[in-house]
């Protein structure tokens, strides 16, 4: 099949690319001719393990192009899907300008038979506005709700195999369409959940806000675990062994950040209040999940005993998950912040996540390695579950440091080896802490 993508994010481009290695033809298009440069030279413009690989292999050829412009390559398009962000305005509420935008220049190409697939993140009834626009605009083409579940860092195997694709639409030829997109994955027998628009608008919110509810819950067990000597780690596997709880989801850690959850869960409270449903639980994870940073301050602070003002701090981390670049809300920013404020003296490393170091903050010192970052440290801060942070030669980083304080965020560390290697040893909800 034809088919095509508007907007090359991480949601658009690792589908887009996938789409191709599923057997479809693929057309991307995207307005920043920098990106769509690097894609036709066969690079990845972000980092995700897996995609350079497939971008290389399908770029140029029938199978997958780039472009940044609309044109007739869209008429015998049989499904246009629309892939580009939907940020948060001033108010939490999702902008869903760019959607509207890129149609307008699309529907001046597409055929009528074209399925409109939106795939960006949009609150319950965009769908259906979107199909009242089409219709202004003169022009029919069915519209289809298909949210995508993918996470950064493990995006392509997300992709080819999904708990399940959600497909909402009012529309059975759409529907047939939709399928047949999808085909190659639901002959492996991946599920399929068929829905009207304003349902699978709706799964995508409720599956990140839930998610997000597991993230807030375990946190607050975790502080919990602290104050009566419990295990969180055991804690965890205790209730997550239960079938109907279930173990993922359940890490506790500085709180979750990322494009989608913050993004999504603000938008989602929005539209609650706009439909005078509020949802006291989705206010509470809001409310527990900012007030992580100050939490994890004041672990620092205690770790610490005395004033964080001049201490040397190595935070080890940026990105708001290891195995990603982004540090769109990283928690490591607002704990970061909260460090500065309160006069210690950063170094920071991370392995990926250094190059948009610059947008998210004025100042920042980062060193080469982590073993540059540690030196003459009072404390050390582990904030992102990198694999190599795991593996961290301990013995070598108490030489190089001069305090003796490692305080690990993610829980990624045995208490036991840090300390051996001579540390005083503080993580989260775990026993000792
Ligand atoms: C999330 C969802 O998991 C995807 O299904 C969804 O498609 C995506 O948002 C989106 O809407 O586009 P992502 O933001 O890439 O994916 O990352 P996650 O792996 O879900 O992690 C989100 C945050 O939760 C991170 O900060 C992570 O560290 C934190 N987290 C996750 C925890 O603190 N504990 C956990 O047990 C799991």
């Amino acid at each position: 099949m034809k088919i095509a993508f508007i907007g090359t994010g991480y949601v658009g481009l690792v589908s887009g690319v996938m789409m191709s290695h599923l057997g479809h033809d693929v057309l991307c298009i995207d307005v920043d001719p920098n990106k769509i440069e690097l894609l036709k030279q066969g690079k990845a413009p972000i980092f995700e393990p897996g995609l350079d690989e497939y971008i290389a292999k399908y770029a140029n050829s029938d199978r997958l192009q780039f472009t940044c412009d609309y044109d007739d390559r869209l008429s015998d398009v049989e499904c246009l899907f629309i892939t580009v962000g939907t940020p948060p305005e001033e108010n939490g509420s999702a902008d869903l300008s760019g959607v509207f935008d890129c149609l307008a220049s699309a529907l001046k190409y597409i055929n009528s038979g074209c399925v409109v697939a939106i795939k960006s993140t949009v609150p319950p009834g965009t769908c259906k506005t979107v199909a009242n626009f089409i219709k202004s605009c003169g022009r029919i083409n069915p519209v289809a709700s298909n949210p995508e579940f993918l996470r950064e860092g493990s995006a392509i195997i997300d992709f080819l195999e999904p708990d399940r694709v959600v497909i909402g639409t009012n529309d059975d030829l759409a529907f047939e369409i939709m399928r047949d997109v999808y085909k190659p994955l639901t002959d492996k027998n991946i599920k399929l959940v068929e829905s009207d628009l304003n349902t699978s608008e709706l799964i995508k919110y409720g599956s990140n806000t839930f998610l997000a509810n597991k993230i807030a819950f375990i946190n607050e067990m975790a502080d919990l675990c602290e104050a009566v000597g419990a295990d969180i780690d055991k804690f965890a596997q205790g209730i997550g062994l239960d079938h109907r709880i279930g173990s993922a989801f359940l890490k506790a850690g500085p709180g979750f950040g990322g494009s989608c959850f913050p993004k999504d869960i603000l938008a989602l409270q929005q539209l609650c209040q706009s439909v005078d449903s509020e949802s006291l639980i989705l206010n509470a994870v809001i409310k527990a999940n900012d007030d992580r940073a100050n939490k994890m301050l004041n672990k620092i602070k205690f770790a610490s005993g005395k004033s964080l003002n001049k201490q040397k701090i190595a935070v080890l981390g940026l990105t708001y998950k290891a195995g990603t670049d982004d540090l769109r809300s990283s928690p490591a920013i607002s704990l970061i912040n909260n460090l500065t404020r309160e006069g210690a003296i950063i170094t920071a490393y991370d392995p990926e996540g250094m190059p948009n170091v610059p947008k998210y903050f004025k100042r920042l010192n980062c060193a080469e390695s982590m073993y540059d970052a540690v030196k003459d440290a009072d404390i050390i801060v582990i904030i992102t579950e990198w694999p190599e942070f795991k593996e961290i030669d301990l013995s070598k980083v108490k030489k190089l440091a001069r305090g003796d304080i490692f305080i690990d965020l993610r829980n990624i560390l045995s208490r036991m080896e840090v300390n051996e290697a001579g540390f005083r040893y503080y993580s989260i909800g775990r026993k000792g802490d």
